[in-house]
């Protein structure tokens, strides 16, 4: 029999960023969506652009704690998928919400400061996008990996962008400011795993743990004679 050509990474990592569109697509032709449908496509589309982000930047950590480097494979996957999603969260902001009226839409992305964030994290993003593929990666050389690594100035825009777009109260946890405040915390703690010693200590703990874990479930030798 022929073998199942994915890894069960790449079926899962495919499967979760399509459900985000089959669901909304599925609720909005059972007429699922809630009052404003509008808005909620708005907001389930950022949430899902966001979490693929937060997936995406997990990739060089799992790869340095578990040394799993299947998540440094699936990291392109990732990220067309996020760039997907936030192309699809503006267009519905753009066309559906504002009717393509492109003054009126300027004038209210250059009023609301969350919405010049996203916006900067979209113009960002676009680049990144775009020089994914390997003969960028050829073309580029070393400035392709520098280029990259612009994806972690996109976590904090998009956090910043989502915590702006709700109520509540930062300091007293009061409101909707905990899931996007999650959301931050996550993003910050792999900002911090890119801190060059930060990295070298963590990798450098790790090899021993996982030594040790080997030595230890590994059977004593039995002398023969
Ligand atoms: C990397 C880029 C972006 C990401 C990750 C992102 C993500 C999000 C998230 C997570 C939310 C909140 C969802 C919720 O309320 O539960 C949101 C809301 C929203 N975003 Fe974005 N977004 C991005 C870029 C943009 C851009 C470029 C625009 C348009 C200029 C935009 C317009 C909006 C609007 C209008 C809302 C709804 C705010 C509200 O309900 O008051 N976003 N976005």
């Amino acid at each position: 029999m022929k073998k199942f050509p994915y890894t069960p990474l790449q079926v899962a990592v495919h499967v979760y960023a399509w459900s985000g569109l089959i669901l909304l697509l599925f609720d909005f032709l059972t007429g699922r969506l809630s009052a404003n449908p509008i808005q909620d496509m708005e907001r389930r589309t950022g949430r899902h652009a966001i979490t693929l982000l937060v997936l995406l930047l997990m990739c060089t950590p799992m790869n340095t704690i578990f040394k799993w480097s299947e998540p440094l494979k699936r990291r392109r996957a990732l990220g067309l998928y996020t760039f997907l999603y936030v192309t699809i969260h503006m267009i519905i902001f753009a066309d559906l919400d504002y009717g393509l009226a492109w003054s009126l839409l300027l004038q209210e992305v250059v009023q609301k400061p969350r919405l010049i964030v996203g916006f900067l994290a979209f113009l960002i993003f676009i680049p990144l996008a775009v020089t994914s593929f390997d003969i960028w990666k050829v073309r580029l050389g070393k400035n392709w990996k520098r280029l990259h690594r612009l994806v972690y100035l996109i976590g904090p825009l998009a956090f910043l962008h989502y915590i702006w777009s709700k109520k509540g109260d930062v300091l007293t946890l009061q409101g909707e400011v905990v899931k996007p405040l999650i959301y931050g915390l996550v993003i910050a703690v792999f900002l911090v795993f890119r801190i060059p010693p930060v990295r070298k200590a963590i990798a450098s703990f790790s090899t021993r743990m996982l030594a040790l874990l080997s030595g230890r479930t590994r059977q004593p030798k039995v002398d023969t004679p």
